[in-house]
């Protein structure tokens, strides 16, 4: 093609994605972008061509519960959302207020607000840039209650309230010599632009009328928050990475000696005969039959977790079939396979199917998909699909996940699993982001930031310097999408530390008991998109959450005027009622911002506020929770293995404060997709107020599965 018909083609995609020129003439050189509404409540605009992008991985929007939530006005002035190709790629603009704050943009160690800054989007491993983390997901939540997602393979950059156009609506000048405090080196911008260095870009918008209904919408979009298997809640150890099988059966009988829960077992990368690169293979001396192994495991109801990174090693029994589809680069001597070719997806997914999943191994930590410059392929490196280096690198985590969530799906099993890079779209994935990062603080904020950014995130323990630390890192893992001792190098187990071994046990068991409580907020991820860990800015302020869901609050009444206040990132949200205040080592006591209403102790039923901000005392036994007045709370004994434990369970349910309430209590069979098909069942719990006394009922009508939820003990809290 020559230049001019290059041209002219050119001219001819962009103006039809942008459609007409801006009637806003202050911002003149850039087009007015077109909205298609692709569901109730959200919409579209496309400029440029069509690249690879984030949301090619999403699951079918959930179309029914967007709809359900109703319509939302669009949040902008069309006329004023704008976009344009240049020669530095693709960009929009959209407006912004200048009370607006805005959250997301990724899996962030560190605070929460992102108005005012510049973020690169990278996947890397953390390493203390803004913008470059395991989850750069270019997805923003304004305090107004919308969302906007970037769909994009490229490193999309974002300024939030940064940078001024000279034909845009600019702040008074002040003049530095005589305006004192009043210039700013940043001065505001009524705008947030982003860009990539690419050919094109999508942009959706989520409406709402608060930051919750954007991100439930966002997740709903791409196919609705992930439900575990059951056993993905329970307790996950990791084996040192020397072990053998015999060490793996050691190890499984110190857990039921010493009366600690175990669910999933993870191998870390000597299971294989190379590492790293990987073969994918047993290895025939530390794992010479490792069917026998998963079965004898299996018997006890523990599930198996396998470790790789995805650099194919010269010796693996699927080099040679991998080599055509791979880069020109290597990592770590490892062939790099282009994963957004079938046939390499198929080369690697048989293997496995035939390896690992057809002897039962659950699912897999996929590590090093995201890793340091000097470790990965470089930006110039060629991939056989013709796509770029950067944008396989954007992505390749999630490429992954979705290629092992579509094999599982086939084999109509649901697994859960680790992951260490990720991007947008992918809240029905069920992969937990972990990091090698380890500061207490830091990965309390990940576990705020990972709620506004549709992934989930483990603050996982490896060791510590003190009893109280380790105590403190399990409280807070207990909390968590997944509770897992990663013990690949410290050898560590949970009773290494022997001062405070019975406090650990009794965080873990508490963590099992308030199992039925977990997976039924895991189904709302599911079916409503809310989720299960929340950031407090997606709190309504409000002791009636179901308010906000419904859409009811709105104007004056809008208890986001509290926002400051909740832009707390060390609590946050568990289920409808939970709040969950970690403690660091060395915290005598912390401070604790409760929406408003009332809130209760979980652990006493005592009041402990009434919105504001109190000052507790910390205590070593406990992790501070605290439950929402009328909250519901349905909690099982004990169990030191979820999926061997027999008969029925009986419930205690909990009720706290004076409110009457309704809870809808979700089981199903734990394992299967077969709940996709309406094979579960919804226990109705009602807490009301009959003859002056609290009074507790359950209904269990129109189920199609018989849930394994036996006889129901009601415990008023505060009576
Ligand atoms: C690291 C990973 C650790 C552990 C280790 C094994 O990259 O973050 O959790 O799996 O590899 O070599």
């Amino acid at each position: 093609m020559n230049n001019i018909r290059l041209a002219i083609v050119l001219l001819l995609v962009c103006s039809i994605a942008v459609g007409a020129k801006s009637d806003v003439t202050s911002i003149s050189s850039m087009d007015i972008l077109q909205w298609e509404r692709v569901a109730a409540g959200v919409w579209k605009a496309s400029i440029g061509k069509k690249e690879l992008a984030s949301m090619d991985y999403a699951r079918p929007p959930k179309l029914k519960a967007l709809a359900d939530m109703g319509d939302a006005e669009f949040p902008f002035e069309r006329d004023a959302t704008l976009g344009q190709i240049n020669a530095s790629g693709a960009n929009v603009r959209l407006p912004l207020e200048e009370s607006e704050k805005i959250y997301g943009l990724g899996l962030e160690f560190n605070g929460i607000n992102r108005r005012g800054n510049v973020y690169h989007l990278k996947v890397d491993h953390y390493g203390g840039v803004k913008g470059y983390t395991h989850a750069p997901v270019p997805f923003y939540i304004s305090s107004k209650g919308y969302g906007v997602f970037v769909s994009t393979a490229r490193r999309p950059s974002f300024y939030v309230g940064i940078g001024n156009r000279k034909d845009s609506k600019l702040p008074p000048y002040v003049d530095r010599t005589t305006g004192g405090s009043k210039w700013s080196a940043r001065p505001v911008s009524d705008a947030v632009e982003a860009s990539v260095a690419g050919d094109g870009l999508e942009v959706y918008v989520f409406g709402g009328s608060n930051p919750l209904e954007a991100v439930r919408r966002y997740n709903l979009y791409c196919g609705g928050g992930v439900l575990p298997p059951r056993w993905g809640l329970g307790f996950w150890h990791r084996m040192h990475t020397r072990s053998s099988d015999s060490d793996v059966l050691k190890e499984v009988a110190e857990f039921e000696k010493r009366d600690f829960p175990l669910d999933v077992l993870g191998l870390e990368p000597g299971w294989q005969s190379f590492a790293y690169p990987c073969s994918f293979d047993w290895d025939k001396t530390r794992f010479p039959e490792p069917k026998r192994l998963l079965n004898r495991l299996s018997k006890k109801g523990i599930k198996v977790n396998l470790w790789e990174n995805p650099y194919v090693a010269p010796t693996s029994t699927i080099s040679e079939a991998l080599k055509p589809y791979t880069a020109s680069h290597t990592v770590w001597l490892g062939q790099v396979p282009d994963y957004t070719i079938e046939a390499a997806r198929k080369v690697l997914l048989d293997h496995h199917q035939k390896n690992h999943l057809d002897i039962g191994v659950s699912g897999y930590k996929f590590d090093e998909v995201d890793g340091y410059d000097v470790w990965l392929w470089p930006d110039h490196a060629s991939f056989p699909s013709g796509h770029s280096a950067v944008q396989i690198r954007q992505l390749y985590g999630l490429m992954i996940q979705d290629m092992f969530m579509q094999r599982f799906g086939e084999m109509n099993k649901r697994t859960y699993g680790l992951v260490r890079s990720s991007n947008g779209a992918a809240s029905p994935s069920g992969f937990v982001i972990y990091s090698d990062y380890y500061d207490h603080q830091g990965y309390v904020t990940a576990l705020v930031n990972c709620s506004l950014a549709g992934v989930l995130w483990t603050p996982e323990i490896r060791s510590a310097r003190s009893d109280e630390e380790w105590l403190r890192r399990f409280q807070s893992v207990c909390f968590s999408p997944l509770v897992q001792l990663n013990a690949w190098s410290s050898g560590k187990k949970p009773w290494s530390f022997p001062g405070v071994t019975g406090l650990v046990r009794d965080v873990i068991k508490l963590r099992t008991r308030l199992l039925p409580y977990m997976y039924t907020a895991f189904y709302d991820y599911n079916q409503r998109g809310i989720p299960p860990f929340r950031a407090m800015v997606l709190e309504a302020g409000f002791d009636h959450t179901e308010e906000i869901i419904a859409g009811k609050v709105h104007g004056e009444d809008n208890p986001y005027a509290e926002t400051a206040r909740l832009e707390t990132t060390d609590q946050y949200m568990m289920g409808p009622s939970l709040l969950v205040a970690p403690v660091f080592a060395g915290q005598k006591s912390r401070k604790v911002v409760l929406p408003r209403g009332d809130w209760y102790d979980f652990y006493t039923g005592e009041m402990a506020g009434n919105g504001g901000t109190i000052t507790i005392k910390t205590k070593l036994e406990q992790i501070p929770l605290f439950a929402k007045d009328g909250g519901i709370i349905p909690m099982m004994s004990p169990v030191n293995n979820i999926v061997s434990a027999k008969g029925t369970i009986d419930l205690e349910v909990r009720h706290y404060g004076r409110k009457e309430n309704t809870y809808s209590l979700y089981d199903d069979d734990g394992e299967t997709f077969d709940y996709e098909k309406g094979i579960h069942s919804v226990t109705g719990l009602k807490v009301q107020h009959l003859e002056g006394e609290l009074t507790g009922t359950a209904s269990t009508s129109g189920n199609q599965w018989q849930s394994r939820y036996g006889s129901i003990s009601w415990k008023f809290m505060s009576p």
